[in-house]
């Protein structure tokens, strides 16, 4: 191993949303922040030097994205996830919500209507409804801790006025990748109904297993032509704060009206750091996110033997991608308010709750393992003395 992701990093006065925003959004003060989705690691160091080569120059004009950047997007596509991508398709977007808002500016008018699948992403119902657009459950289906896509509610909820339906591909939360046959088969009911999947792959190098993250698009030209896929490398190699991600549009006229909100919205121009990180990240980054992904995969494995252990009650799902692992907590008896309170005041730990992504989640926590092992541990260990109290 060339990383150590077992130094921890202070993060507190750092402006870190996640470490410095806890108190003020949650309402407890030492709060052990495990929530929202950034990790607690330093960037590979190509990164931080990419960025402080950018620094030292010290002029921040207005700036573009070189070739060499969008090679690196491509290349990146190609190696990582077998699909080959052309540079034209490449769009861009300060952050995949941003995209998300933009798509359905684009795509659909006030009134229509947007599948999401919950539990899922709450920014996927926030957008569709800040945008005066309806929302449509397809819920998930949840077997045993094994999530699955309900076909028969999906093509009972469509009518005329349904026009995008947002994937999460992989899933957040729940993490977990979508099978070919899945994917296959929704995006044949979306082209028989002639409705635009939007598929939101910010997720996709965070799969445990090399090579199991299917882009939605690479299935057919068909369903290239019919979709936009989110990318970013942002979640990737921790790069949130750089507001950098790429929409990949192959479908030309799907593109020019995307462009026309970017436009109207005056965001397509990049800040000066975000495009050399990005570079810096797809040409250098893949041993630190082969790395990473396996000292999360530790985490993931002592917090699963630490609550089957000592907290019995606490169900953490198996985990095929990303670094938030969904826990099921149902047996604790508690209302997602209660549930809310008790990791909050008694525990300390700040934790997503189940209950903001949508019907399915009331009952479960979501838990961000992108931190140090010392951390999660700390968490566990509060977790289970809180638990404790319950029982006495
Ligand atoms: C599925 C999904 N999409 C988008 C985002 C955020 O993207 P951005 O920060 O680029 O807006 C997240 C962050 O957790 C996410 O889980």
């Amino acid at each position: 191993m060339k990383y150590n992701f077992d130094t921890v990093v202070d993060r507190m006065k750092s402006s870190s949303v996640k470490w410095d925003g806890a108190e003020a959004l949650f309402g407890e003060k030492d709060l052990l922040p495990l929530w929202v989705a950034d990790m607690d690691f330093k960037v590979p160091e190509e990164v931080s030097k990419a960025v402080a080569d950018k620094a030292a120059h010290g002029i921040f004009g207005y700036t573009i994205r070189e070739e060499s950047y969008y090679q690196s997007i491509m290349d990146w596509m190609k190696t990582r996830h077998n699909w080959t991508i052309e540079k034209e398709w490449i769009c861009h977007s300060p952050g995949v919500v941003t995209a998300l808002s933009l798509a359905v500016q684009a795509y659909t008018n006030p009134g229509d209507k947007v599948i999401v699948q919950p539990p899922v992403y709450y920014p996927f119902m926030k957008v569709t409804e800040t945008n005066d657009r309806e929302v449509v459950y397809n819920p998930l289906v949840n077997n045993n801790g094994t999530y699955e896509m309900d076909f028969e509610d999906l093509v009972s909820k469509i009518d005329e006025t349904v026009k995008l339906l947002m994937l999460c591909n992989p899933h957040n939360p729940g993490g977990f990748v979508w099978k070919k046959e899945d994917l296959q088969r929704l995006g044949d009911i979306c082209m028989e109904h002639g409705i635009l999947v939007i598929s939101d792959e910010i997720h996709s190098d965070l799969v445990f297993k090399k090579g199991s993250h299917v882009p939605f698009a690479s299935l057919s030209e068909q369903f290239a032509q019919n979709s936009i896929t989110s990318t970013a490398p942002s979640k990737t190699f921790n790069l949130a704060g750089l507001q950098t991600s790429n929409i990949i549009i192959p479908n030309e006229k799907l593109r020019e009206k995307f462009m026309a909100e970017t436009d109207r919205n005056a965001i397509g121009m990049p800040n000066s750091f975000g495009p050399v990180a990005t570079e810096a990240a797809y040409t250098h980054g893949a041993q630190w996110l082969d790395e990473v992904m396996s000292y999360i995969e530790g985490n993931l494995k002592f917090i699963t033997d630490y609550f089957a252990e000592n907290v019995p009650a606490l169900k953490v799902l198996p985990l095929e991608a990303t670094y938030l692992a969904w826990i099921d907590c149902s047996e604790l008896g508690m209302t997602p308010e209660e549930l809310e309170t008790f990791f909050l005041s008694k525990a300390h730990v700040a934790l997503n709750q189940g209950k903001v992504f949508g019907p399915g989640g009331e009952g479960f926590v979501r838990m961000n393992l992108a931190c140090s092992r010392s951390i999660v541990e700390k968490a566990a260990k509060q977790i289970k003395d809180a638990v404790n109290t319950l029982s006495v």
